[in-house]
């Protein structure tokens, strides 16, 4: 019997049971590229060789999939003291993290947390993870990593719209962007939600049944103070207008706005005018199914990419803001094969293919120049 030394050092180590069966037959779950770079686990096999994982000891980045199983039998791990394997957790090498495909108790996964608290782990990915029942309340003094970046995608928590605050509980203050997709409820309860004091990228996209109210709920007032980019690339927005009344209702003020690959009208009737943040300088509603310039942009902006839209004639000068750099890259008017923009149906968007072909052919140059001259 060999008793792994360092259950938390790893999720993978984590999952380490005391005993190591190793089988010939089957391969190893786990790869370590040979520059010592990236290990990339796999334990889809019904009885894997968790033992595998410690090849991941001296990779930068790791990668682990479950397989879809369910990691209940390591929940006993969650109560050993992470004091016990500090030394050789502040060893690893360990920066980036993804765990994906498994049914993960709250308590496990808070003791992951909790384990790589004093290791460099800086970027966190969750993928196809379930969480089932409650994330405990961290001890002071005793937290989870100081991620620079933490990514959701599918990732469903018992805890409900409580999931965001109970998460970010176990992690030091400093993360600077955070990516939700696909989330099961983006409805925070807003009172919980400690301020994020550092966050500069909030990513939301792939969330299409969001919605412009969906997004006021999500964007808790003043919880946001440092956002500088906002990306709601297929995010069930409706128009720049009401996105624009989202973030002022949540106080939220970011430098660029990505709308991209949304099906937004052109104007919302009887909305009332809504005062755009006044450091918003670039605007992307590439991808939008627009067929005119949408009423009520922000009235200055260094960028504003309406490429692939459905616009038959080139904007007035009088319909844009004013643009530094205007894209209008696949856009109807500027084709004459206009067969090329047949409708996708349900989507309201030009096929992406026919979009790129033609923004390959033009530089960014001349996208530019086009811009200028679109306002002179
Ligand atoms: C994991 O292994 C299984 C079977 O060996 C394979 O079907 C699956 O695609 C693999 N998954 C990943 C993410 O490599
Ligand atoms: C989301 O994750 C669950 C596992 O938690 C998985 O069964 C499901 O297929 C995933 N959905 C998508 C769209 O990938
Ligand atoms: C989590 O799911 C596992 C497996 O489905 C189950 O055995 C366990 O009781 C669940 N835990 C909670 C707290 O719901
Ligand atoms: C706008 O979004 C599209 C699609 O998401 C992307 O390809 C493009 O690079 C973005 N434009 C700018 C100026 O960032």
């Amino acid at each position: 019997m060999v008793r792994l030394p360092c259950p938390l050092l790893l999720p993978l180590l984590l999952l380490a049971p005391p005993v190591l069966q190793l089988s010939a037959a089957t391969p190893e779950p786990c790869e370590l590229d040979d520059e010592d770079v990236r290990c990339v686990c796999n334990f889809t096999d019904p009885e894997p060789d968790w033992s595998s994982a410690f090849q991941c000891m001296s990779a930068l980045e790791v990668e682990v999939h479950g397989g879809g199983r369910s990691l209940q039998q390591f929940e006993r791990f969650a109560d050993t003291n992470p004091k016990e394997y500090i030394d050789l957790v502040k060893a690893l090498r360990l920066r980036r993290l993804t765990v994906g495909a498994a049914q993960i108790p709250a308590p496990l996964l808070a003791a992951v947390l909790r384990g790589l608290g004093s290791s460099r782990l800086r970027h966190l990915t969750l993928v196809d993870l379930e969480v089932n029942g409650t994330m405990p309340v961290p001890p002071l003094e005793d937290l989870g990593p100081a991620l620079l970046t933490l990514s959701l995608h599918n990732v469903s928590w018992a805890t409900g719209d409580a999931w965001l605050a109970k998460l970010q509980q176990w992690l030091k203050p400093g993360l600077r962007e955070l990516n939700i997709a696909q989330a099961h409820s983006l409805a925070f309860r807003c009172a919980d939600l400690h301020t994020f004091s550092s966050l500069r990228t909030l990513d939301l996209s792939d969330n299409p049944a969001l919605g412009e109210r969906g997004l006021t709920a999500a964007l808790c007032p003043n919880k946001f103070p440092t956002l500088q980019e906002l990306t709601l690339r297929n995010a069930g927005m409706e128009t720049p207008s009401g996105v624009c009344a989202a973030l002022a209702a949540a106080g939220v003020k970011p430098q660029r706005l990505d709308l991209s690959h949304n099906s937004l009208r052109a104007s919302t009737q009887g909305a009332p005018a809504c005062t755009w943040p006044s450091a918003l300088s670039s605007l992307n509603l590439s991808f939008a199914g627009l067929e005119q310039v949408p009423q009520g942009l922000p009235a200055e902006l260094s960028v504003l990419d309406l490429s692939c839209n459905r616009l038959r004639r080139m904007p007035r000068p009088e319909e844009l803001p004013r643009v530094t750099t205007l894209t209008l890259d696949g856009n109807p008017f500027q084709e004459p094969d206009a067969s090329k923009y047949q409708e996708v149906p349900n989507s309201g968007v030009v096929p992406a293919s026919a979009c790129s072909t033609l923004a390959m052919g033009m530089s960014g140059t001349v996208a530019l120049l086009r811009g200028a001259g679109a306002l002179a």
